[in-house]
């Protein structure tokens, strides 16, 4: 089918490429010039893996191309993806202002009837705008169907997950335009679920909110188990062996993060106080995930009284591994809540350091490995699980540290290799 992908972020760069692979011609719009000029030339802005080679080999097979032109890029195509960004509005609710543009975009430049699918995360009953949005700037007289299409990838597997989902959420009130949707992703070989608009608008929000709700539970019952002796990685292996509660997304930590639970969980109880409806779970898990996030700093607080001038190495930026996004990361209020508290901080991450710098600039000094980061501090500070810091071995921090003292907040090592090693070791709902 021909189709046209607006925004290259990476839901629509992931969306545009794995569409052309699959056969499709797509042409993938965005406003940003010198974005366009680089996935020209075949070079991906972000990474995922396996996605810049499916990108050359789309674009040199001339299934996949790019432009900054609207009219260019809707010329004669069937199917319009929307994957631009939906941020926090200052209120929690989602900002839909580059939506709106879009919308307005597609209004004065399309030329053809067109099926209008919307991938970014919007609340429930936006694709019902969207429609009266394009409808109501049109200049000419085509029909638009609309479908809602989201997206369940996860930063850092976002191509593996596009193969390999779960399922595959559309939603339409118009039997026809599913019906499309429905062939375009059959050959990815996932379950798809078809639905009204607002459900499958639903199905992603309330995806998200369990997900967090879930994190939230289990890091608040790895504090409890701190307290009563139990240990939280013996818990979670029991309880995820029952088949409805699953073992994944039962890793507790310093909280979730990135640019999607918070953003979401947030967004859903906006939504619900529109609907004139309380959420007190919800609202719940955002303010225990929170207070999770300096629940670490109150530990080194106790076991020190005054961190002040106190050199804390800080292991791992990114809000999670395998990627460069420090987005809403628990890192950053950690480090802040560190510095407020006169700490000296000295931090790592394999690929975060250049996004935290526009963050943290140089209130913190920066190192190139674990053990440059380590190297003579007092406290070391794991906060992400990155495979480089988790196979440094732990029994090596005392070659680089005064006298070493681990706070990990990703349960890293093990008790028994923490005992073994020599360090005083303090982790997420397990005894020291
Ligand atoms: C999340 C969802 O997992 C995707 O399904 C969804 O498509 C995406 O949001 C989105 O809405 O676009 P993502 O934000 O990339 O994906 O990251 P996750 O892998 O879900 O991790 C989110 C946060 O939860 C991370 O900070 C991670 O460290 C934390 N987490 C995750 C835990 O603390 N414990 C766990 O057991 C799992």
């Amino acid at each position: 089918m021909e189709i046209s992908v607006i925004g290259t972020g990476y839901v629509g760069l992931v969306t545009g490429v794995c569409l052309a692979d699959l056969g499709h011609q797509v042409m993938c719009i965005d406003i940003d010039k010198e974005k366009i000029g680089t996935l020209k030339q075949g070079i991906s802005p972000i990474y995922e893996e396996g996605l810049s080679d499916l990108l050359k080999k789309n674009i040199s097979n001339k299934n996949l191309s790019f432009t900054s032109d609207y009219k260019e890029g809707l010329r004669g195509k069937e199917v319009i993806y929307i994957a631009v960004g939906t941020p926090q509005a200052m209120d929690g609710s989602a900002d839909l202002t580059y939506v709106e543009k879009v919308c307005k975009s597609i209004a004065r430049y399309l030329e053809n009837d067109a099926i209008v699918v919307t991938k970014s995360t919007v609340p429930v009953g936006t694709n019902e705008w969207i429609k009266q949005t394009i409808e109501g700037n049109l200049q000419k007289d085509i029909e638009i169907k609309i479908v809602s299409n989201p997206e369940f990838l996860r930063q850092g597997s976002a191509v593996y997950d596009t193969y390999h989902g779960d399922r595959i959420v559309i939603g339409s009130e118009d039997a026809e335009a599913l019906n499309i949707l429905e062939s375009i992703n059959a050959d990815f070989s996932i379950p798809i679920v078809k639905t009204d608009l607002r459900s499958a608008e639903m199905i992603k929000y309330a995806s998200n909110a369990f997900l967090a709700a879930k994190i939230s539970f289990i890091n608040e019952m790895a504090n409890l188990s701190e307290r009563i002796g139990a240990n939280i990685d013996h818990v979670a292996a029991g309880m995820g062996m029952d088949k409805r509660i699953g073992n994944a997304f039962l890793n507790a930590g310093i909280g979730y993060g990135g640019s999607c639970f918070p953003k979401d969980t947030r967004a859903v109880i906006s939504i619900a106080k529109e609907a004139d409806y309380e959420m007190p779970i919800l609202e719940n898990v955002v303010d225990s995930n929170e207070r999770q996030r300096g629940i670490i700093v109150d530990k080194m607080m106790s076991r020190f009284e005054r961190l002040k001038n106190k050199k804390v190495a800080i292991l791992g930026l990114a809000f999670k591994p395998e990627t460069d996004d420090i987005r809403e990361a628990p890192s950053i209020s950690v480090t802040e809540k560190l510095l407020e508290a006169g700490a000296e901080v000295c931090a790592y991450d394999p690929a975060a350091r250049r996004n935290a710098e526009k963050v943290l600039s140089n209130k913190v000094a920066y190192a190139d490995s674990v053990s440059e980061a380590i190297t003579e501090a007092d406290i070391a500070v794991i906060l992400t699980e990155w495979k480089e810091i988790k196979k440094f071995p732990i029994e090596d921090y005392k070659k680089y540290m005064k006298s070493p003292i681990i706070f990990d907040g990703r349960n890293c090592f093990t008790l028994e290799e923490a005992k073994d090693s020599g360090a005083e070791y303090h982790s997420i709902g397990r005894p020291v």
